[in-house]
């Protein structure tokens, strides 16, 4: 099955375009971004069926605002305009826009009019979430007045030319009946059904990976994460045994991990799975080092040579499977603005640079949760597709100060303590990341009727939807005093727990 035509959405730089397309995707149709300063015979080739226009961080006065060619309006497709997306259009379109003296953010009471016909039958008021700063005070000919908050034209339509467009996010989910108002969108003005399904990408990527591949030999990095074990599993199916995975323990990985990781590709994935103990290279090389971005460098360091070492000994290998997401391809083409600030330092693990291999990235289509249905649908069990994210550095970035073989110890008895309660109490799918970390601290206890001088762990659980910001996990008081508890009563060398209760922003989630 062919890969359907898009529905493309436009970004103008929002923080939330990656949302929309996740949102429509959650329906089942497939949605890609481009940015919007795309070529418009580029744009065209691509077949939309639809078009989104995004919010983003400028005013349409703004001589530095990103340029969209107006074509993209005159292609008589069914247009959704967010925030930046419906000022711009209709300025484009002859409406008036007036520059705000500041931004207009949170929550908002929208009236809806029921004569609406993208949103006419839902509550009324609705509460919705918005970030403007501009507002619209005079629509294009041919668009009608739907929807109002107290202080803005909110919702304009023109029905006869397919377009609409709001000034609220109802790709955030704190705006109510966010996701209904897109699906009313692609399906009900757009009339397009559901047509992009895991089922169907499995076999399209199966089939293109064969050709690409032909009879030769892939390679392939397991990190022990999601990512890469879907993308082993994938391309294992159009390879077989022509796929070798090659599984390096840094000694920094969680408990029991290597071992069960490395067991359940090998039934599951089916997959040929080289593991590699290279714990005693690594941790002789951070011996003595304190500072976090010098242990990402050496670990990433270290990773290459290792894994260079093992692709060279295994011969003639031609391609290497990465497991890149959709959201770093995005990132790396995406129109300057808020939405564009990534981590570089995540990148480890990175290629050997004079490793001459072709790249296969088959994921590089998918959000995170479709790397999940999809690896369901490939038969890899919940503990592999459920987990929650794991830095590359592993817990070298959860010992703040120096990684020795007993902190690592400390921190990595604790963590399993945190995971094994969390997991007990049901919060584990809830959670983005839940994990404890060392902290350099040592202080002053009583067990038993000794005095202690030990150290002290810090339990992170956060929630989030992409990592790019967080809310601290509000996980009820008799879980973390079961942990405290448990941690300070098994784990030698530990006195005191602490619980982090900082968002990111301002903090990250990661301590280092
Ligand atoms: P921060 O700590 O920046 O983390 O809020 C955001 C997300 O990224 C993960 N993370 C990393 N992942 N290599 C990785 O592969 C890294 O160096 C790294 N640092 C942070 C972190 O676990 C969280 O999910």
């Amino acid at each position: 099955m062919p890969t359907p035509q898009p529905i493309v959405v436009l970004d103008f730089g929002s923080q939330y375009t990656q949302l929309i397309a996740r949102r429509i995707r959650e329906l089942q149709v497939y949605a890609v971004i481009v940015p919007c300063t795309i070529p418009y015979d580029d744009l065209v080739r691509m077949k939309p069926q639809a078009l989104v226009l995004s919010g983003g961080p400028s005013s349409v006065y703004d001589p530095a605002a990103p340029v969209c060619d107006e074509r993209v309006l005159k292609l008589h497709l069914p247009v959704l305009g967010i925030c930046y997306g419906l000022q711009w259009m209709s300025y484009k379109l002859g409406g008036k826009v007036e520059a705000a003296g500041r931004r207009e953010y949170g929550f908002a009471e929208l009236d809806i009019l029921p004569s609406s016909r993208l949103l006419g039958g839902l509550p009324s008021p609705l509460k919705v979430w918005n970030s403007h700063g501009d507002h619209v005070v005079e629509v294009p000919p041919g668009f009608s007045i739907t929807g109002r908050t107290q202080n803005a034209i909110s919702v304009i339509e023109n029905p006869s030319e397919q377009m609409y467009a709001l000034e609220f996010h109802p790709e955030v989910h704190h705006t109510t009946m966010g996701r209904e108002i897109l699906e009313r969108f692609v399906s009900t003005v757009a009339g397009i059904g559901p047509n992009w399904f895991p089922g169907s990408f499995i076999e399209h990527t199966v089939q293109s990976v064969r050709e690409q591949v032909g009879e030769k030999h892939a390679l392939c990095a397991l990190s022990g994460g999601v990512d890469s074990a879907v993308a082993a599993t994938l391309v294992g199916r159009a390879l077989g045994d022509r796929l070798t995975c090659i599984f390096v323990d840094n000694g920094l990985l969680r408990k029991d991990e290597f071992a069960r990781v490395s067991g359940k590709l090998r039934e599951q994935g089916h997959l040929k799975v080289k593991a590699v103990d290279a714990s005693e290279r690594f941790l002789a090389r951070l011996t003595g080092v304190t500072d976090p971005e010098r242990k990402r460098k050496i670990i990433g360091e270290e990773f290459i040579r290792v894994f260079e070492a093992e692709a060279r000994a295994l011969g003639d290998i031609e391609f290497l499977v990465q497991g890149t997401l959709y959201p770093d391809v995005i990132e790396s083409v995406s129109v300057k603005g808020p939405a564009a600030t990534i981590k570089s330092h995540h990148n480890v693990g990175g290629l050997p640079p004079d490793l001459k291999f072709t790249l296969i990235e088959p994921l590089r289509e998918l959000f995170k949760d479709e790397v999940r249905r999809v690896g369901r649908e490939l038969g890899l069990d919940e503990s592999l597709v459920g987990r929650q994210p794991f830095p590359g550095p592993g817990l070298a970035v959860r010992i703040v100060g120096e990684v020795t073989p007993d902190r690592l110890r400390m921190v990595r008895e604790a963590d399993a303590i945190v995971q094994h309660e969390v997991r007990a109490c049901g919060l584990y799918d809830r959670l983005w990341q839940s994990f404890a970390v060392l902290l350099p601290v040592s202080s002053v206890g009583v067990m038993g009727d000794a005095r202690t001088y030990a150290s002290t762990i810090g339990i992170r659980a956060v929630e989030s939807e992409d990592g790019m910001t967080a809310d601290w996990a509000q996980i009820p008081a008799p879980i973390l005093q079961r942990m405290a508890t448990r941690i300070v009563n098994e784990v030698k060398g530990i006195n005191r727990v602490v619980f982090d209760i900082t968002s990111k922003p301002p903090g990250t989630i990661e301590w280092e």
